[in-house]
């Protein structure tokens, strides 16, 4: 694992942002599509904007070829919903790049489909080849998707019920907690593991305990987003809040200070 501590949320974008549009590039020069797993919520907000901002200006790679992979979707919204995790994807970042909608993927709520839902997904990414780079937040709780505190380490895309915490850190996308979904459906930690390399991402205060816990704390289902020590290619790209928490932070420092210029993330 590979902890950057950066000073501002402005430079997680930014380096976040190179990695995606790397990762974009190589795919397209091997005659491939890049495969990528995207997290909603507030942090990638800013990577996104990145991206569609160089994209803007001519800078950025050809996303057309792109198809992505969301890591979770809310159940009981109507389909129509401005907050579901497709609609905002789609609002956020793929439409604004160009990646065709019928290339932009995320596990099906629908009330009919419900049971078979995350097998549905699960046979849906294995079909795509499975994710390249998967994006992730972190929960001020420790989740990573929606697998809140108590997810098996095992599981596959299923349906999970959110925390109060959750609930409430997420109140501002709705007006209040108790408009928030209880359901949601999201890629397992199993699922998230096989993605080819995660790229954690997480920027201010609240999340400097969560982190401290994911990345140097025991790999514990109380901890969900402790389980990305198991994989062997993680970046966790941190702002100097959402790191302020780590005991290793001065090595962390001097490993990205010393970095050659042969060794990419
Ligand atoms: P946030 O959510 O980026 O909105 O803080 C992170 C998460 O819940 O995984």
């Amino acid at each position: 694992m590979e902890v950057v501590p950066l000073a501002t949320a402005a430079e997680v974008a930014r380096l976040a942002a190179d990695i995606i549009e790397e990762l974009v590039r190589r795919r397209a020069a091997a005659d491939g599509a890049a495969v990528l797993g995207l997290a909603t919520g507030s942090t990638p907000l800013a990577t996104y904007a990145e991206l569609i901002a160089r994209r803007q200006a001519g800078a950025g790679p050809d996303y057309r070829g792109v198809r992505t992979f969301n890591l979770d979707e809310y159940v009981g919204l109507p389909p129509d919903h401005e907050q579901t995790y497709l609609a905002t994807i789609r609002r956020e970042l793929t439409d604004p790049l160009g990646i065709p909608p019928e290339q932009v993927h995320g596990p099906d709520p629908a009330l009919a489909g419900l049971p078979g839902a995350g097998e549905r997904y699960e046979a849906e990414l294995r079909a795509a080849g499975g994710i390249a780079l998967q994006v992730l937040g972190i929960g001020t709780d420790g989740h990573i998707g929606f697998n809140e505190p108590g997810s098996s380490l095992a599981s596959l895309t299923r349906i999970k019920t959110l925390t109060a915490r959750t609930r409430s850190d997420n109140a501002r996308f709705f007006g209040s907690a108790d408009a928030v979904p209880r359901h949601v459906l999201t890629q397992g930690i199993a699922t998230i593991l096989r993605a080819g390399h995660l790229l954690l991402l997480a920027t201010g205060e609240a999340k400097a305990g969560a982190v401290a816990a994911a990345v140097e704390g025991p790999v514990t289902a109380s901890c969900p987003a402790s389980a990305i020590q198991l994989h062997p290619h993680v970046s966790v790209i941190l702002d100097a809040a959402a790191a302020s928490a780590l005991t290793r932070l001065d090595y962390y420092q001097e490993v990205w200070a010393a970095k050659p210029d042969w060794q990419g993330l």
